[in-house]
């Protein structure tokens, strides 16, 4: 299957600092492709720079068939992206959240009433329609922001740590969601600081200090390093040097 999602040499400096460093990296069409990494790793950074929002600085990325540098709307037309902290209306319901987004996605009339209705019965969000966003548990609000970035219809969705401070219970409805999701031929990229939300992905990108340390099947990444030493990374303790090294 064709990658929708290609970097070469993805770079972003932030002065001294490089954030995001030499980044190679393919997604396949329909994969879940999960980016992990401690706090600091870059993760943000790679994903604001994949939906056209923060310039590299070297190399390039390719996403559903667009540059990011030279086409950054047509990659925004086609992608959805759910920032670490997505912009909800407290005081406006759920519904009248969807209604907003609807609008600044220009998506009107009827195809905005259905889109609508099937977002709310998938999340199993109906009964909280007229509830406002303000109101709602820390689950739900993902669950919400989820279906505002779905409603222009993505070809790939960008989660930045979506489930990050959600109660467990909620976080597995997450994740049926986007089983969902997938089953209907959306890609996903997604972060993650969880091991157990890597080892749902497809595919899984270790990050650290800016760089893609190591890529493949999760339970690839297990065989070849132990999971003693995945964990590690995860809570960055291990120096970049040392875990490229592992045999
Ligand atoms: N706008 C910015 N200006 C300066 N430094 C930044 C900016 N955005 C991110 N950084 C730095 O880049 C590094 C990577 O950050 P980020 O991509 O947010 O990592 P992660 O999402 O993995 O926690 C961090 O050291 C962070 O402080
Ligand atoms: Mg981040």
């Amino acid at each position: 299957m064709g990658a929708i999602i290609r970097t070469r040499g993805l770079t972003r400096r932030f002065g001294e600092l490089v954030a995001v460093d030499g980044l190679d990296l393919e997604v396949a069409r329909g994969e879940i492709f999960g980016l992990v990494g401690p706090d600091g790793a870059g993760k943000t950074t790679t994903l604001r720079m994949l939906c056209g929002l923060v310039d590299p600085t070297d190399g390039s990325a390719e996403v559903a068939g667009h540059d990011v540098a030279r086409a950054p709307q047509a990659v925004k037309d086609r992608i959805g992206y759910m920032a670490q902290r997505f912009g909800l209306y407290a005081d406006l319901s759920v519904r009248e959240n969807m209604d907003f987004y609807a609008d600044l996605f220009g998506i009107t009339g009827t195809e905005r009433t259905d889109l609508a209705r099937r977002l709310l019965a998938m999340t199993r969000m109906e009964p909280f329609r007229d509830r406002r966003a303000g109101q709602l548990s820390g689950g739900m609000k993902q669950k919400l922001a989820l279906m505002c970035t779905l409603l222009h219809r993505p070809e790939i969705l960008f989660l930045d740590e979506p489930t990050n401070g959600v109660d467990p219970v909620s976080r597995r409805d997450f994740w049926t969601i986007l089983y969902q999701l997938l089953k209907d031929g959306i890609t996903i990229m997604m972060t993650t600081a969880y091991l157990d939300e890597a080892e749902r992905c497809n595919r899984v990108g270790l990050m650290h200090q800016g760089r893609l340390i190591r890529c493949d099947a999760p339970e690839a990444l297990k065989r070849a390093a132990g999971v003693e030493t995945l964990e590690a990374v995860f809570v960055g303790t291990v120096r970049a040097a040392e875990a490229a090294e592992m045999p």
